[in-house]
């Protein structure tokens, strides 16, 4: 469906009690900061913010009944014409609020998809995304939905397309499995080509990393390429590969991959840690960090969770602070981390001298036996 006008968003968040003091006031502005960059990214403009503190979600509408009375009052003054919870909504609750506020209500999840939908370039991650979209609508088919025609195109409306929402269940279902069989193959196409480098002397290296961290900038300076960046998350949603040459003279494959985020979708999660198994194959992982984020120590921690997952903590991790030029000049580092900034080339030399030492002095016969080029 055409979009026919801006999206300006109404960000909604009822968090729990449980925590309070400086700890929880500091946790609420860093989810609502990730919330408003994530609508962003979907490509709306964000109206106002709501942020209630509750005991417990209220079972129908998660934000209490007379909150509903508020919210829309700031739609009518705002102009919003989308809602966006950070709570993850139940079908009903959806449809209830969607009745009740008579704008489109979404979810955190339908945003990161919608981004999904609209980054992803290669066939695999097309077909990744469409996957993750087809199995979230699925589950949504008997939510009793208004039929999102009446609430406008725009986030959580692009993607298989609305026609696609009226087919039955059967249908997706043979459709979720056509798309799992030409993942498979596009996959295996893609490992192979991994494989085929490595067998021809290049060792590969990949760069991981939480979104945003400077990875694709990192990729570009390392590699002379030009892979899209931007001050959105999610800007890279495939893996590129790409040679570049270390001092001494040798050649490996940097691999750029797609940013880590907290909380994502079931139906992402899976499509997430398929691509990044592509980077098995690495022998190295370049852990890019954002110093400059308040988040940063999180950020790693769910950046090794999910490398744990994947059984890729055994692997060499170097852990890289980028955007040093963005931090306070006496501000520690991170320990064994060495600090860089993509953008401006500190430390990039060191960086590749730290690489080449990596992966020819410490690393396997196989890759140690390559000469220079
Ligand atoms: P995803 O694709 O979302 O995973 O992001 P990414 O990790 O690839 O980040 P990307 O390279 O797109 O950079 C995100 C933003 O940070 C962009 O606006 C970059 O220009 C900026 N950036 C990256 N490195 C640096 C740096 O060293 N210093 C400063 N000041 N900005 C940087």
């Amino acid at each position: 469906m055409p979009e026919s006008r801006q999206e300006r968003a109404l960000l909604v968040y009822a968090h729990r009690k449980r925590v309070r003091g400086p700890a929880a006031v500091l946790h609420v502005a860093e989810v609502m900061e990730e919330l408003k960059d994530l609508v962003l990214a979907a490509g709306a403009t964000v109206a106002a913010s709501h942020v209630q503190s509750v005991d417990a979600e209220n079972p129908a509408t998660i934000v209490r009944k007379g909150t509903l009375v508020r919210l829309k009052q700031e739609i009518e003054t705002t102009g919003a014409n989308l809602v966006v919870f950070q709570n993850l909504l139940k079908p009903k609750q959806q449809a209830l609020l969607e009745e009740e506020l008579d704008v489109k209500t979404l979810d955190r999840r339908e945003v990161i998809l919608d981004i999904f939908a609209r980054r992803a370039r290669t066939r695999e991650g097309k077909l990744q995304v469409e996957l993750a979209q087809l199995s979230f609508r699925l589950g949504r088919l008997t939510g009793g939905r208004k039929e999102l025609s009446r609430l406008g195109g725009g986030i959580g409306t692009r993607g298989p397309g609305e026609k696609k929402l009226e087919e039955d269940r059967r249908r997706i279902r043979t459709q979720i499995r056509q798309f799992e069989r030409e993942l498979t193959t596009v996959r295996r196409t893609r490992s192979l080509h991994y494989q085929r480098r490595r067998e021809v002397g290049f060792p590969v290296v990949a760069l991981v990393g939480y979104t945003n961290a400077g990875k694709s900038t990192l990729f570009n300076r390392l590699t002379g390429a030009d892979v899209f960046v931007a001050d959105q998350l999610f800007a890279t949603l495939d893996p590129t590969a790409r040679k570049f040459r270390l001092p001494g003279g040798r050649e490996a494959i940097l691999v750029d991959t797609v940013g880590f985020i907290h909380d994502l979708p079931d139906e992402l999660r899976q499509a997430f840690l398929a691509t990044l198994e592509g980077i098995g194959e690495a022998d190295l992982l370049l852990h890019v960090v954002d110093g400059s984020s308040d988040a940063m120590e999180s950020n790693i921690a769910s950046v090794n969770t999910i490398l744990g997952e994947l059984s890729f903590r055994e692997k060499p991790i170097v852990l890289l602070m980028n955007k040093r030029d963005l931090c306070l000049p006496g501000a520690p580092p991170q320990e064994g981390a060495l600090r860089i900034s993509a953008k401006s080339g500190e430390g990039i030399p060191e960086l590749l001298t730290l690489i080449e030492r990596e992966l020819w002095f410490h690393r396997p016969q196989e890759i140690a036996s390559t000469p220079p080029a």
